[in-house]
């Protein structure tokens, strides 16, 4: 593929390391940034990357972000909000008018690529094979399904453009602030978790993983229309993720926490009510918690494999290691 990519929600963490990824690769890319975006990317300046401003309720600036690129990765998106509407307006609203806008003023767009989430689909009723691409969605939250509206209107707002869809589950690596919390504690010598620890099961991926996958599923005629789970082979409990954080945090025994359903709920009652009160989103809400008690956030990579010839290369040791390591050099951790 040739030509510009535009790449939105470019600030964030796997954004920012897709546009990376694409100016090491020698591709040329523009960045879609809101008006209330950060001013600018860390490394702004780097040849190849051109910024333009655009909210996407403004038709006209949306218009001119979209026009002359040949490919669009929609990565922005909010996974936490205070209610459906704002979800609605995170992830489903600027998928609805950039599609609008490329149909407008680039009609011969040569793909639209949304990064969606696992959460769209739901989790899996077993840890294996988890969750597949043609099993009916079932979401259990506001956040899975505002994606999985996005989904929906990626197909009807589309037109003739090309679209392919993107699931990650759980994505980890330098940049992420979500994982960080958990190993936060480990390194102080215990992991509190909601749900059964015994029992879950996370489909991961690191992000260096995920943007291959999608740049493949952008770069394949065979995937328009498509939607691929894009993870590591297989799902990893708790005990897998000690394991491999513990030989770089060098922490001993963990004093281990499950909170039980009923504790996690109750939090979320507390929380939600008190980010209702603030207009903040809360770290756990009611419906939040549904997505943490869950046991299987597994899906099976095996569609994204076969079509696409992706393998995540990247071992949960290494990645482990190389995203502590990294919080590490930057004073996270
Ligand atoms: N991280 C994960 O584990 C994970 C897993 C599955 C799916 N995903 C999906 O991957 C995408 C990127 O996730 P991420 O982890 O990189 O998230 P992130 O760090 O929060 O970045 C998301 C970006 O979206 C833009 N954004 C923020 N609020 C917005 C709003 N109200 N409307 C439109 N855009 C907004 C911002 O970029 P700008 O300021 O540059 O516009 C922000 O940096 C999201 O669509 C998310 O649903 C993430």
């Amino acid at each position: 593929m040739e030509g510009v990519i535009l790449v939105t929600g470019s600030t964030g963490f796997i954004g920012s390391r897709t546009v990376d990824a694409l100016v090491r690769q020698g591709v040329k890319v523009r960045v879609l940034l809101r008006p209330e975006s950060a001013p600018a990317l860390p490394d702004s300046g780097r040849p190849g990357v051109e910024e333009c401003r655009a909210g996407y309720r403004d038709a006209d600036a949306l218009g001119r972000a979209v026009t002359g690129v040949s490919a669009i990765i929609h990565l922005a998106g909010v996974t936490k909000a205070v209610d459906e509407v704002g979800f609605f307006d995170g992830n489903v609203l600027p998928v609805e008018n950039i599609l609008k806008a490329a149909r407008q003023h680039n009609p011969g767009l040569e793909r639209f690529l949304l990064v969606s989430s696992l959460a769209a689909a739901g989790p899996a009723s077993s840890s294996y094979p988890g969750v597949r691409e043609s099993d009916m969605p079932n979401p259990v939250s506001a956040y899975g399904r505002s994606k999985l509206l996005g989904e929906e209107a990626a197909l009807r707002h589309a037109g003739n453009i090309p679209v392919t869809i993107v699931r990650p589950p759980a994505v980890y690596g330098p940049g992420d602030r979500d994982i960080l919390e958990f190993f936060g504690m480990m390194k102080k010598g215990y992991l509190v978790s909601p749900g059964s620890c015994k029992r879950q099961r996370f489909s991961m991926v690191h992000v260096d993983d995920l943007i291959e996958g999608m740049l493949l599923a952008l770069r394949s005629e065979v995937a328009v229309g498509g939607t691929y789970f894009i993870s590591a082979p297989r799902a990893y409990g708790w005990e897998e993720i000690i394991a491999a954080a513990r030989p770089v945090l060098g922490f001993g025994r963990l004093l281990r926490i499950s909170l039980p359903e009923p504790v996690v709920f109750g939090l979320g009652a507390v929380f939600g009510a008190a980010a209702g009160l603030t207009g903040k989103p809360a770290l756990i809400n009611r419906d939040k918690a549904n997505e943490l008690v869950q046991d299987y956030w597994v899906c099976c990579a095996e569609k994204a494999d076969s079509e696409l010839g992706f393998v995540a290369r990247t071992t949960l040791t290494e990645g482990i290691a190389m995203t502590l390591q990294w919080y590490q050099r930057k004073g996270w951790l």
